[in-house]
C-alpha cells in the first residue's frame, strides 16, 4: 500500500485498505437505493467488494485512484474521491469521482475533498486538466463540479447503460496550480478551500505516482 494521504480542513483522504476493512462501511452507502438513484443499481455486497479490488488495482498500475474520504477528527467513513482513468469519446482522460454518505450530504464535503484532488492533479502530478462525468439529472454532482471551477466541455455517452453524461473539466492553465507543476510529491502545504485550488492541505509522506506508464499524460 501506498504510505501517503491527503488532509484538508475537515477530512483525511486515504487509499482503501487493502485488507477490504472498508468494505463494510462503503457498502452500507452503495446499497442505499436513493443514494444510486443515478447508477445502474444499488450494489449487492460483491459488486461493493469487486469495486474496492478494482480501484486497488488502480493504484496499484497507476499510483492514483478513488481513495476513501474520512472525518478528521472521528475517523469516521465519509465516502470516496479521487482520480481514475477513463476513456471518453475514445480518449484517456484523468476522472475526478466523488460520493458521500447520505448521512452527511450538503456539508460541503464532496467538495472539499474534490478540491483537494483537484489541486494534487493539476499541481504535483502533473496533469494538463482533469475531468468529471455526471449525468445531467445529478444536481449534487453537477454542484460539486462547479463548485471546483469545473465547467461542462461536451456531452458523451458514458457508461454500461449508455446514459447521456456532460464532461465537465477543468485545466490546469486556468488555475494558479499551473505554476506549481514541478513541485516535489514531498511538500507540505496550507489549507484546503474548494474554492482556492491553490491552498490544499496536502500532506504527502512518500508517494511515487508512476506517471510515465500511462499514456494519457501530456504533460508540458
Ligand atoms: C454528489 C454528492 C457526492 C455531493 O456530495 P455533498 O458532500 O453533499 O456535496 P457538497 O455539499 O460539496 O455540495 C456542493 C454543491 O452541490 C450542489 N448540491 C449538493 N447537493 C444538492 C442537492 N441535493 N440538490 C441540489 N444541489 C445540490 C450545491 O450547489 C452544493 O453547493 P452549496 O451547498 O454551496 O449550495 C452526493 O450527493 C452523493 O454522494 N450522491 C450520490 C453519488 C453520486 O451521484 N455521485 C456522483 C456521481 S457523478
Amino acid at each position: 500500500m501506498v504510505a501517503s494521504e491527503l488532509l484538508t480542513v475537515r477530512l483525511r483522504l486515504r487509499p482503501f485498505a487493502t485488507d477490504l476493512s472498508d468494505l463494510a462501511a462503503l457498502h452500507e452507502i452503495q446499497a442505499d437505493p436513493e443514494h444510486m438513484r443515478y447508477y445502474p443499481h444499488p450494489f449487492s455486497v460483491d459488486e461493493s467488494r469487486e469495486w474496492i479490488k478494482k480501484w486497488l488495482a488502480h493504484e496499484k498500475q497507476h499510483g492514483f485512484s478513488l481513495w476513501a474520504i474520512e472525518d478528521r477528527e472521528t475517523a469516521e467513513f465519509l465516502g470516496n474521491c479521487g482520480p481514475a482513468i477513463q476513456l471518453v469519446d475514445g480518449e484517456q482522460h484523468v476522472e475526478l469521482g466523488w460520493s458521500v454518505t447520505p448521512r452527511r450530504v450538503r456539508q460541503g464535503i464532496a467538495s472539499e475533498a474534490a478540491a483537494a484532488w483537484r489541486d494534487q492533479c493539476l499541481g504535483p502530478m502533473g496533469l494538463d486538466h482533469v475531468i468529471s462525468l455526471v449525468r445531467p439529472e445529478n444536481a449534487p454532482s453537477r454542484g460539486v463540479a462547479e463548485r471546483i471551477g469545473m465547467a461542462p466541455w461536451k456531452e458523451t455517452t458514458f457508461g454500461s447503460q449508455g446514459w447521456r453524461h456532460i464532461v465537465y473539466r477543468v485545466d490546469a492553465h486556468a488555475t494558479a496550480l499551473g505554476g506549481q507543476r514541478s513541485v516535489s510529491m514531498s511538500m507540505m502545504s496550507a489549507q484546503s478551500s474548494p474554492r482556492s485550488p491553490a491552498s490544499t492541505a496536502v500532506r504527502r509522506e512518500h508517494h511515487r505516482y508512476h506517471m510515465d506508464r500511462s499514456p494519457l499524460l501530456d504533460r508540458r
